[in-house]
Formats: structure tokens, C-alpha cells, sequence
């Protein structure tokens, strides 16, 4: 909670459904101090301890893991509207791909809370099923609430300055779930489609044309580009309708709404103070639990950008190009905020959204692209990236040791202990571009060297809470040992 804090504290204003611990109640209070006496600064969104929890929406928490979708013929029918019943069929549809091998289920599997079924970091696809994508898949829970991308959109929680927040994929680049469904079945290295016409062809030769014209009428084919348009709304009307992308299952959805079931263990209970405590995890500030916005509740994100420098991945070709850089916000991927000239002074750059924690144990590849593998090492990550930057950013012109000290970290990226030699801290970015990177807890920039801000326990607490926020038809990705996450 120091003056350096980009953005203002979240506060107290948020539904509670149950007393809150006293340990929470102090965070609470400490952010409502620090909101009184700081002036935020612009930027993205986050801020402190917003730690209470609050009920989902009502319809949504009703909802058990509802209609699997496992096969377009699983929901039933009746629960969808024609146009998202055209879109289920399409989800599913292979033929709409340049490779006829490829639907949007092969990277957002349902049985995987609609991310990835493998670890890869980043997907093949294209019309040989052999070209890697550029960024790690987002699973397609949750989604339905995310606002359209504004560079200063109101941070839901009432008291953060408005800042960059909103939109669809990494960037936000698109701003509803149909003008995100143009790019995978356009990019040539995912769906590769030649065009929006070959689409709307697959389309009107599927067996599910009929079906398309009784949603959209009988001249729908007529148009192609008034015909792809359909089609992008019948995605996100399929998207949006159906339960299995919003099923609020979780055990932490049963504890928001004091139901059986939703006893937290000692364990979960303390690794939700380590998310939202201000001094220790303070992951509440941007991945915000609190009341959403448009009556959304617990989404685990406030839609907001940060740059927090995340190593650069060796293992997507793309970056074999040194002078590549994916930087978010200011592109290359979005084009509508990139500098004025390379290096060129821009506060967008570095910037990713901080994606929703909901099913996030489920993960098996981390951050946007993909460079990390497990829960674990996402937490240390967090945890030691200023502290021992050189366990996750290479060493230039150092010496190999022959063998690593005994007490050298096994956890990171880089696992070569160094004698000498300069740790290139945030690789991923051009050096004109650190000054962006965020300073909030629990990466306040402190010295190499000094103590991590969560404990051993502390980390051990927070992977058991935030299994608690993976809905009941989903596996874990390590499951936790057992026992562990009880006392
Ligand atoms: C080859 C793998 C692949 C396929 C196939 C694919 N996607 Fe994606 N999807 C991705 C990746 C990668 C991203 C992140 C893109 C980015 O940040 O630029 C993404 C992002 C999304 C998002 C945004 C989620 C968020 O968190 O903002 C939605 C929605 C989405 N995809 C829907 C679809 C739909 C609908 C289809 C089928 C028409 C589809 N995807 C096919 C890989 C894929
Ligand atoms: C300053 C805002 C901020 C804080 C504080 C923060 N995060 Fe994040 N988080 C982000 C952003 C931004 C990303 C995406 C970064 C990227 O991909 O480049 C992210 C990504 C993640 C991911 C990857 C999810 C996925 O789907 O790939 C996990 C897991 C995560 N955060 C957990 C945490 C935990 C646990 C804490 C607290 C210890 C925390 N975060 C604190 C902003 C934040």
C-alpha cells in the first residue's frame, strides 16, 4: 500500500453475504485508509483489498453443471434459441475450417471448461494443422458479462480510477463475442478459412443449412457478408445462452451463497485472505472478486490491463524473430494503439488482461502466451519475479555453474544456476517499455535479494482456494495431494 501504487485502492463496496473473518475486515480496513489518502494515477484498473464476497446472479447460481455440451446434440434443444442452436452446431463443425480438421472445440474444449485439452502453450492449426498460434488459449467461462474495451472504463468497483479494461482476447481487441468469433476462422493459423464467402459455402452445404434459415429466414444465403454476420451472432448467441459457459458450480459459488457444500476448509479459508490481503497475495486488486459490473458478481477480474512482464516463450515460433514483440494493448495483434514510432513513448505497451481465475486450476499453460505450466508456478512467479529474477528471466554473460547450489529454486523457468552475468528482467518487452510494468503487491518492484511477500503456507493456501473456484464438472490440472487443503 505504498504511495508508488499506480492505481486507487478497491473498497468495502460490495455485497457480503456472510461475516467477514477478522483478518479480512482489517484488510478492509487498511484499504479504505489508503483510498482516503492516495490519488491514483491513471492506467489500468486494480487497486487494494476489495475483500468481501457477494451472491452470483441469482439465475446463474441455481445453475448446476448444467447441459455438458460434450456433442452439439446434448443440450437440449428447447433451452436455445434457433440462432444459438445454429451457433452450437458451428462450435462443433470441423468443415468450417481450412484444414476440415479444426472447430472451435479443438482449442476451447468443453470438457476443459472450453480451454485446451493439452498443455501445448500455444495451439497448431491452419490449413495443414501444423502452423503454432501466438498466444495461449483463454478458456470461454465467464464471458458473457466482459464490456466492450474502453480505454478508460469504470473499474467495477466504484473506487478505482478508470483505466484501460474490457473486450475480448488478450488485447481486447474485439468487442463482442461475434467479432471475436471472425478471428479464429479467419486466421491462417488457426481455422483458415479463405474468406468470410468460403464460410458462408460450408455453411449452406452443411446439414445443418436448413436450420440456419429457419433462425435467420429463408433468404439468409443470399447476402455472404450479411449471411457471416448471422453466422458471428448465432456463435455468441450460443455462447451466451448456454449454461455450460457460465455454470457458476463451483465450491466457491456454493460458499458465496451460504449453501451446503460451500464450507470453506481452514485451508481454502486462509488462501482467500492471501488473494485479497493488500500485503501479502493482494490478488483481488486485479483479478476483483467483489459485485461486477451489469449485476455481475464473482467473476474474478475486473477487465482491467496490466503490464506485469511475463518472460518471453522461446517455444512459440514466432518469437525465433528477436525483434518481435508482442506487447498487448499497443499490438502488433491490435492496431489501434501502437506507438507513434518504434520505442516510441506508449503506456500501452505490456499490457495484457488479467483473465478471470474462475477454473483456473483446470489450466495446464499460463499468461497470454502460454509460458508457464502449472498453478504452482504461476503463484512463485508473482512471488519471486523481483525477488530471484533470475529463476525466470535468462542471464547474459554469466557462467554455468557446474552444479547448482543445493538451495537453488527447482520451481522456475530457468533452472541453470549463474555466477556473474545480468539478468535480462522482462525480456518480452523492449527496455523503452519497463517503465509501463505495474508496481502493485504482490510485485512492488522490491530488491533483489529481499523476502518474498507471501510465505511458503501462504502459497500453499492460495493454490487450495483458488481450487475451490473451478466449477464441478472440471478436473484439476495437479491435483492437490490429499489431504492437503484441509486444516
Ligand atoms: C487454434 C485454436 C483456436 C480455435 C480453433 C478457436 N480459438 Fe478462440 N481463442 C484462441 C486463442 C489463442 C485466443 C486468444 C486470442 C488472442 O488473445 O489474440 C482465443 C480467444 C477466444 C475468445 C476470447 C476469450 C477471452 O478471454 O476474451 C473467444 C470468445 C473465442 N476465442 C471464441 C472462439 C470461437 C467461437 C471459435 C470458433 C469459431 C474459436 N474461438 C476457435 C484459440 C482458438
Ligand atoms: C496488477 C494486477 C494483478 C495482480 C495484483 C495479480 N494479477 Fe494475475 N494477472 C494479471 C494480468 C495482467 C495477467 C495476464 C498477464 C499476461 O498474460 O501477460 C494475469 C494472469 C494471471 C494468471 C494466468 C491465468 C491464465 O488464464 O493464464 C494467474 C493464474 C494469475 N494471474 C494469478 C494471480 C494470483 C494468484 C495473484 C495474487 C498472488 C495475481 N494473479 C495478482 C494481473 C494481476
Amino acid at each position: 500500500m505504498s504511495q508508488q501504487r499506480r492505481f486507487g485502492p478497491k473498497g468495502p463496496a460490495v455485497t457480503r453475504t456472510r461475516p467477514l473473518a477478522p483478518a479480512a475486515l482489517a484488510a478492509l480496513a487498511v484499504a479504505g485508509v489508503a483510498a482516503a489518502v492516495l490519488v491514483a494515477c491513471g492506467g489500468g484498473g486494480g487497486g487494494g483489498g476489495g475483500t468481501a464476497v457477494a451472491l452470483p446472479p441469482a439465475a446463474a447460481a441455481v445453475a448446476a453443471a448444467s447441459s455438458p455440451a460434450a456433442t452439439p446434440a446434448s443440450a437440449p434443444a428447447s433451452t436455445l434459441s434457433l440462432a444459438a442452436q445454429v451457433g452450437q452446431k458451428m462450435f462443433f463443425d470441423k468443415n468450417l475450417s481450412g484444414s476440415g480438421a479444426m472447430s472451435c472445440a479443438s482449442c476451447h474444449d468443453p470438457a476443459h471448461a472450453y480451454a485446451p485439452a493439452n498443455d501445448l502453450s500455444v495451439q497448431l492449426g491452419g490449413v495443414h494443422m501444423d502452423k503454432a498460434g501466438l498466444r495461449a488459449v483463454p478458456s470461454l467461462r465467464y464471458k458473457d458479462i466482459t464490456p466492450a474495451y474502453a480505454d478508460l472504463l469504470d473499474n467495477p468497483d466504484g473506487i478505482s480510477v478508470p483505466g484501460p479494461g474490457g473486450g475480448f482476447a488478450w488485447d481486447g481487441r474485439a468487442d463482442t463475442l461475434a467479432a471475436q468469433a471472425r478471428i479464429p476462422l479467419l486466421d491462417t493459423l488457426e481455422m483458415a478459412n479463405a474468406s468470410s464467402a468460403d464460410v458462408v459455402k460450408k455453411l449452406q452445404a452443411a446439414d445443418y443449412a436448413p436450420l440456419i434459415a429457419k433462425a435467420f429466414g429463408d433468404k439468409v444465403f443470399d447476402d455472404s457478408d450479411a449471411a457471416f454476420a448471422k453466422a458471428l451472432q448465432a456463435l455468441q448467441a450460443y455462447q451466451l445462452e448456454d449454461r455450460s459457459f457460465h455454470p457458476y458450480s463451483s465450491k466457491f459459488d456454493l460458499y458465496a451463497a451460504n449453501k451446503i457444500g460451500g464450507n470453506l476448509t481452514p485451508a481454502e479459508t486462509r488462501g482467500l485472505k492471501v488473494f485479497t490481503n493488500p500485503a501479502t497475495g493482494n490478488c483481488a486488486s486485479c483479478h476483483y472478486q467483489g459485485a461486477g459490473l451489469n449485476g455481475s458478481s464473482a467473476l474474478f477480474t475486473d477487465f482491467s490491463y496490466e503490464a506485469i512482464g511475463v518472460p518471453r516463450n522461446a517455444n512459440i515460433p514466432a518469437n525465433n524473430d528477436l525483434k518481435y514483440f508482442d506487447m498487448g494493448v499497443c499490438g502488433p495483434l491490435r492496431t489501434d494503439h501502437a506507438p507513434a514510432a518504434p520505442n516510441a513513448a506508449n503506456n500501452f505497451c505490456g499490457m495484457f488482461k488479467a483473465p478471470t481465475m474462475r477454473n483456473v486450476a483446470t489450466r495446464q499453460a499460463f499468461f497470454h502466451n502460454g509460458v508457464m505450466h502449472s498453478l504452482e508456478q504461476v503463484i512463485r512467479f508473482y512471488n519471486t519475479r523481483d525477488t530471484r529474477p533470475e529463476l525466470w528471466y535468462p542471464t547474459a554473460g554469466g557462467t554455468p555453474k557446474a552444479k547448482n547450489d543445493a538451495d537453488f529454486p527447482t520451481y522456475g523457468l530457468v533452472t541453470t544456476q549463474y555466477t556473474g552475468g545480468k539478468v535480462q528482467k522482462f525480456d518480452d518487452l523492449p527496455p523503452a517499455y519497463a517503465p509501463n510494468i505495474d508496481t502493485q503487491l504482490p510485485m512492488d518492484g522490491r530488491a533483489a535479494g529481499s523476502a518474498p511477500p507471501m510465505s511458503e503456507q501462504d502459497i500453499a493456501d492460495l493454490i487450495c482456494f483458488l481450487n475451490t473456484l473451478s466449477d464441478a464438472d472440471t478436473k484439476p490440472a495437479t491435483p492437490v495431494k490429499p489431504g492437503a487443503c484441509v486444516n
